[in-house]
């Protein structure tokens, strides 16, 4: 049965093999539903009339008149069905009259899958795209979620892969995570899986990868999280940079409702290349003075970065570890931002989750830093666009979650 989150597709194309191939390409994606494919223009509009497609895909290259004119007619008659006009041709007449006659985008033949998705993502975040009232109930963004740290070993990998498995185990949610501490990364070992492939193999692929290898690529942890890990060499990391990094996040992001990446804390090109790509950053410090300040010295240098302080959420982990001298009201002045939540210390059930390598839900379902980790969850589990804080648990059981 169709996602109720997928964009519906037909597409007309009367060459059988340039509209296999368009075919081939189109169901391997997630996010669409090919809902009819057809060989004549002839029929084409009463193909689109029974099957109402979000979406009409017109190749023009059997016959430009033909194409052309059949764009006119579904632009005229089926309004709310948005058309892409595709065709080997780059000639600046026929994009101009293709556009003309009403095309909302016009793509190369072949197509690649990287221009569909981006050209997806214009036709739905376009108003007049959107006219369809079904369409604007079904579609569903993705979240990418960055989870990041002001020192080593603050509980990035932790929070990333708990968080994961918890969004993962709702219904409606598909969710990756990746590693992209590249050096020595080590979220498999959380989740105790032996990938084959790597971000490594994805970035090189970037090129030609489709859907089917991008999901062979990843791994599947039993709570249905995938992960994609860092490379398994050190010297593998030269071919991963920031452009490829976040053509690797567009193209997961068109097929996952959730994208946790668990960053590195070199803050180079790869992390802020994350962190532009990521709509939250959850920032881990502990409550003490080096954390603190590394919290105010990074939120200086994302100044320079338009639109990432937005994003950022502050976390106070390993609350409770020893008595910090300083006060909350004290950190939240020092660092001139509210603390977003805090997870309490709970070494135990963090290094028993590591060592099994299972993640906490299944390990300590009932431990208080499970209930914690769950409320973040919570937050991105919701379908709008707001990242509040998570919901105060009882008082006195939870009382660490208190945003005092
Ligand atoms: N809330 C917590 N309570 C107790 N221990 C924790 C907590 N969060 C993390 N830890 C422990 O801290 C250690 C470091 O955690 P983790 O590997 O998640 O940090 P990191 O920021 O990813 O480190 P790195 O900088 O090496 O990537 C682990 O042993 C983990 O079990
Ligand atoms: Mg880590």
């Amino acid at each position: 049965m169709r996602d109720a989150n997928v964009l519906k597709v037909a597409i007309v194309d009367p060459d059988d093999v340039s509209r296999a191939s368009m075919k081939n390409l189109l169901l391997g994606v997630d996010s669409l539903w090919l809902e009819a494919d057809c060989s004549r223009y002839e029929f084409f509009i009463d193909v689109l009339g029974q099957a109402t497609p979000d979406i009409a895909i017109i190749s023009l290259d059997a016959d430009h008149v033909k194409g052309l004119s059949l764009i006119q007619q579904v632009s005229r008659q089926l309004p709310t069905c948005s058309v892409l006009a595709v065709s080997g041709s780059q000639e600046g007449s026929l994009i101009l009259q293709a556009m003309r006659n009403g095309a909302r985008e016009f793509l190369n033949l072949p197509l690649q899958l990287e221009d569909v998705l981006a050209a997806m993502d214009r036709v739905r975040s376009s108003p007049s795209g959107m006219t369809s009232a079904s369409t604007e109930t079904r579609i569903r963004s993705s979240r990418v979620i960055a989870v990041a740290g002001v020192e080593g070993g603050v509980g990035c990998t932790s929070l990333a892969v708990n968080l994961g498995c918890m969004l993962a185990r709702h219904e409606g949610n598909s969710v990756t995570i990746m590693d992209l501490d590249l050096s020595l990364g080590d979220a498999d070992v959380w989740l105790d899986l032996v990938p084959d492939y790597t971000v490594q193999d994805v970035a090189d692929n970037i090129h030609r990868i489709d859907y089917s290898l991008l999901k062979r690529s990843l791994t599947q942890h039993e709570c249905g999280a995938y992960l994609l890990p860092r490379p398994v060499q050190m010297n593998d990391r030269s071919s991963v940079n920031g452009e490829t990094l976040k053509r690797v996040i567009s193209l997961l992001k068109s097929t996952f409702s959730h994208l946790i990446l668990d960053l590195s804390k070199n803050y180079g090109e790869l992390e802020m290349a994350a962190l532009q790509a990521s709509d939250t950053i959850l920032l881990l410090s502990q409550l003490d003075l080096p954390g603190l300040r590394n919290v105010v010295r990074l939120n200086q240098y994302f100044e320079d970065y338009e639109g990432i302080n937005d994003k950022v959420r502050v976390i106070l982990n390993r609350m409770g570890i020893e008595d910090s001298q300083i006060s909350l009201s004290k950190a939240k002045e020092t660092i001139g931002r509210e603390i977003f939540c805090q997870l309490p210390n709970d070494y135990q059930a963090m290094v028993e989750s590591r060592n099994n390598g299972v993640p906490l839900m299944e390990q300590a379902p009932k431990a208080r830093i499970t209930k914690a980790i769950e409320a973040v969850a919570e937050v991105f589990n919701e379908d709008s666009g707001e990242v509040a804080a998570p919901k105060k648990q009882k008082k006195g059981l939870f009382s660490f979650l208190s945003n005092g």
